[in-house]
């Protein structure tokens, strides 16, 4: 079944080429290529470092689910401003769709159970810190080779803002750790006021 579902996708790759207008001159016919990712994730045979490769294509399945969603709000936007407003719904529509594909991928990937509100805050720091401190600088090394000073502007905000959702989910975390030592601490009182009441109470019934 695998191998049909990939010689399929190969078959419409195929003819995506043949009926895309071929770039002249230098371009990459390739770039004519819209490939979901959500389709062609049950090729990935990587393991996650899990080590497993379901959890890797649910991962491959949440990105394409979520960049529908994002590239379907954002035709939907085009639409709307070009005044067609069925193409605009149908795209809205489809894109809200798309978002509870992507929670269904995400129930699998992080399960309620194990997801506190603080692990989700480390996840979230670990996510923008790697948007800023890696992702982003490459791509604006390699776009400023480029002599794209556009996409380097782009780039440039970007680290500036993952910067910022970083240090304002760092700021959230390092508050609700604090609250949760305060209620440790409360807890704890409790916990000895309960131990003396109890001491008190048995040494009663001893000496009654
Ligand atoms: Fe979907
Ligand atoms: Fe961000």
């Amino acid at each position: 079944m695998l191998l049909n579902r990939f010689f399929r996708l190969f078959k419409s790759l195929l003819s995506i080429g043949s009926i895309m207008p071929q770039a002249s001159g230098s371009a990459c016919p390739i770039r004519e290529f819209t490939i979901n990712p959500a389709e062609v994730s049950f090729m990935n045979k990587t393991p996650s470092p899990s080590g497993s490769i379901t959890i890797r294509n649910l991962e491959s399945a949440f990105a394409g689910e979520s960049m529908a969603h994002i590239k379907y709000r954002y035709f939907a936007k085009l639409a709307r401003k070009a005044g067609d407003e069925a193409t605009a719904a149908i795209f809205e529509a489809t894109a809200e769709q798309e978002v509870q594909h992507a929670f269904g991928h995400l129930d699998l990937l992080y399960p309620a159970a194990t997801l506190t509100p603080s692990r989700a805050l480390e996840i979230a720091i670990e996510g923008e810190t790697h948007e800023y401190t890696e992702m982003y600088p490459s791509f604006r090394h390699l776009a400023l080779e480029e002599g794209n000073s556009q996409a380097v502007a782009e780039f440039d905000e970007q680290i500036a803002e993952s910067r910022e959702h970083a240090q304002a989910f760092r700021s959230v975390l390092q508050t609700a750790a604090k609250r949760f030592a305060a209620l440790a601490r409360v807890e704890e009182r409790h916990a000895n006021h309960y131990r003396e009441a109890l001491a008190v109470a048995n040494s009663t019934k001893e000496s009654a």
